[in-house]
């Protein structure tokens, strides 16, 4: 669905030059919901406004649906940027204008017959839940509603394509998990695409189907979500991840020891993700292999609508047969990570 290749983004500045983007390549696949998470200042902003050109490439492509928007005629993007809708952090609502008017006004400027554009703008605002407030003004919304009027005008034009850039960091924990369920439910039920941009793990968990992690002004990091949260591959990702999930090993617990008696001993995170997080696989292990364990650890959490469970064991026994055991957790599809072996 979107197609970037080899992007390159240069601000040019009376004083400096700003690689802003630097050989960036990506693959966004129709109806997914993609995340791109990155510090701030690491270029996720100028990437979205690259997708919908409001800044200009300074060098590579962008395809979407097949057509290379960096090289359209200003009359060709503006049919091409109706099929793109976008969301801002800050709303951008037009404060001189009811509700019903902000959702109106991109059908205004698309220049739809009145009477098609208020029957969309009534069909958005149920949709988004607003139907009540049609008449009010954005400022006497909460953060939440304004984003949903956010929403409703993005979808105006019927987008196939919805940008968001930091749309839920201006809101609270439980206003972000509504926004985001409105998100998923508009992915599914209108089958767009979504790419959202976000310094917020929490976010990439909630809803993506795959993420991609920015640093630097390059992608470092590409894969499946779930993938991710169990086996990051760079400590970029690392780190986002431990910000929202409690795996690292617990400081009282690292100096742990148990009384070996001439066995030996070793400290594992075991990840479960989906359907095998219901499995018995550890008791099963336990009955199978002459090895005896300590739960240092545990916790169930989800990631996108997949629960993922996290546990930390101490596996006791003879060296060898420690090894087969957990080639055979390995084998059953779990992650396995030592954390210590003595
Ligand atoms: N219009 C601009 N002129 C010059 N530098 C810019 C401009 N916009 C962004 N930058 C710089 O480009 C880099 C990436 O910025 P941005 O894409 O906004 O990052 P993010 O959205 O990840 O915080 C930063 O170093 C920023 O200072
Ligand atoms: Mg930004």
């Amino acid at each position: 669905m979107i197609e970037i290749k080899n992007l390159t983004k240069v601000y040019r500045t009376p004083t400096q030059e700003v690689l802003a983007l630097d050989d960036v390549s990506l693959s966004i696949n129709k109806g997914e919901i993609f995340g791109i998470i990155g510090l701030s200042g690491a270029g996720k902003s100028t990437l979205i406004r690259c997708i919908n050109m409001l800044e200009k490439p300074t060098s590579g492509s962008i395809l979407v649906g097949g057509q290379n928007i960096t090289s359209l005629s200003k009359h060709e993007l503006r049919f091409a940027r109706q099929k793109i809708g976008m969301i801002f952090q800050h709303f951008n609502l037009l404060s001189s204008r009811t509700v019903f008017d902000n959702v109106l006004f991109p059908l205004e400027i698309a220049r739809k017959p009145s009477q098609e554009a208020r029957k969309k703008v009534e069909s958005l605002l149920e949709l988004v839940g607003l139907a009540d407030k049609a008449k009010v003004f954005p400022d006497q919304l909460s953060g939440g509603q304004k984003q949903r009027v956010g929403i409703a005008r993005a979808l105006a034009n019927d987008p196939q394509i919805l940008l968001s850039d930091e749309a839920t960091s201006a809101l609270d924990p439980q206003t972000t998990r509504s926004i985001l369920k409105l998100l998923k439910d508009i992915n599914r039920q209108l089958d767009i695409t979504i790419l959202l941009i976000t310094h917020d793990m929490n976010v990439i968990k909630q809803v993506c189907d795959r993420v991609a992690v920015i640093d630097n002004s390059r992608i470092v990091e590409v894969g499946d979500v779930l993938t991710m949260f169990s086996n990051p591959g760079t400590s970029t990702s690392r780190s986002f991840i431990s910000a929202v999930m409690k795996n690292e090993l617990p400081e009282d617990l690292a100096n742990f020891q148990t009384d070996l008696d001439h066995q030996h001993s070793c400290v594992v995170r075991v990840s479960f993700i989906g359907p095998s997080a219901g499995e018995p696989i550890i008791s099963s292990m336990l009955r199978k292999f002459d090895i005896t364990s300590n739960i240092l650890f545990g916790n169930i959490d989800r990631v996108k609508d997949t629960p993922f469970g996290n546990l930390i064991l101490e596996l006791i026994g003879d060296a060898a047969i420690l090894a087969q055991a957990m080639d055979y957790l390995r084998s059953k599809g779990l992650e396995i990570e030592v954390l210590k072996n003595d």
